[in-house]
């Protein structure tokens, strides 16, 4: 790992981070900012230094520079030891061309930096059952699901284009997995059940798509290496059903870059807010890129009402993943089940009722850092 220089402080090692900071638009520096203040916290009660740096990414970037991606962007990324994002997009950017929006630029870091495994935790928060919109006996088991998406293959980044077709003027996706990329997805997955409680659904369409059938020879290769870990597999349009039902019943999920997108909006929902996923965008090494999986909420930007608790989260698993700092990451996440235990809520979780705002709620947290 590339962490910078170690400087001795009498007794204490000082460990530097350098993090880049891509904010983003609507309320993606708001958030990103909460969550800075949070790390500078943590890195003040247990000794780290930790260095921002910020690039223009998505709006942003197309305002500033032409480009949804600036080489500058990339190059800032790839030389920090971690990257902290907010979210891209906005009503501003959303009529140019595919190639040239905000979005655009989220792909482009996540393939840049070949960040082929998405890491999204679902769980429910016992402050935050009555949130929840399923039944009361469906809450009352609860749920802590891992969401393992594929993030750099598929139809996010298959051939694709506009033609003439049977019909005149056609547009096409294609959906492409090699094995290579199926494989080294599949073991994080089982690696990450074998840390959990060693039960995995795979989530396919194997009853339609090569792609699947692919996917599900391979799972079913791999689990010969991992006999500790159950296995099953579960078609995409029973798990969105399951998702619902019985949330209860999983633990570890992987399953590819679109149908991991769609399930984890799902599974986010019934955690109460999407205002509380975090995710972690990895690859072979330890730099990762950490973003919450709401996006930019261009209606309320600007206005220091966003919940920048997946933000936190994120970073929290930045300490996690690519520091190694466990016990300054279970800091935050205790920080942030203590402030909602004591009924402290942002805008999206309070109903109309008084609400904190972004940094008010931020400070809460810190306070309990
Ligand atoms: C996500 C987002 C992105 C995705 C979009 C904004 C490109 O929905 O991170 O879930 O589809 O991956
Ligand atoms: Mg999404």
């Amino acid at each position: 790992m590339s962490l910078s220089v170690a400087v001795i402080l009498s007794e204490d090692i000082v460990m530097k981070y350098s993090i880049a900071l891509l904010r983003g638009d609507g309320i993606g520096p708001e958030i990103v900012d909460s969550a800075v203040r949070v790390l500078e916290a943590v890195g003040k009660k247990y000794g780290h230094e930790f260095n921002f740096t910020p690039y223009d990414i998505g709006g942003i970037a197309i305002d500033k520079h032409g480009i949804p991606l600036p080489e500058e962007t990339v190059e800032g990324c790839l030389k920090a030891d971690s990257v902290l994002l907010g979210a891209v997009g906005g009503p501003k950017w959303d009529t140019l061309p595919g190639n040239v929006r905000p979005e655009k630029a989220l792909l482009g870091i996540r393939a840049a930096m070949n960040l082929f495994t998405n890491l999204r935790p679902a769980k429910l928060y016992p402050a935050l059952k009555g949130e929840c919109p399923l039944r009361e006996d469906i809450v009352e088991r609860g749920f802590d699901i891992m969401i393992v998406r594929e993030l750099t293959g598929g139809i996010y980044f298959g051939e694709r284009g506009m033609r003439e077709g049977r019909f005149g003027e056609e547009a096409y996706d294609t959906e492409c997995y090699s094995r290579m990329e199926i494989e080294r997805i599949v073991r994080v997955a089982f690696e990450s059940a074998r840390k959990r409680s060693k039960r995995l659904v795979s989530i396919d369409k194997a009853n339609v798509l090569d792609t699947s059938r692919l996917w599900r020879k391979i799972v079913h290769e791999i689990a010969a290496e991992y006999p500790d870990v159950e296995v099953a597999d579960m078609l995409v349009d029973n798990a969105a059903m399951q998702l619902v039902r019985n949330p209860a019943q999983f633990d570890v999920i992987v399953t590819t870059n679109m149908f991991g997108d769609i399930l984890s909006d799902e599974a986010s929902q019934i955690t109460g807010s999407i205002g509380m996923l975090p995710s972690a965008s990895l690859n072979e090494t330890t730099r990762g890129l950490y973003e919450p999986i709401h996006g930019s909420a261009p209606d309320i930007a600007g206005q220091n009402k966003a919940n920048p608790i997946a933000t936190i989260l994120s970073a929290a698993m930045m300490l996690l993943y690519s520091f190694n700092l466990k016990k300054e990451s279970d800091a935050i996440v205790n920080a942030v089940d203590e402030v909602l235990l004591a009924g402290y809520r942002t805008a999206d979780l309070a109903h109309g009722a008084e609400a904190l705002s972004t940094t008010e709620i931020t400070d809460k947290i810190i306070e309990r850092i």
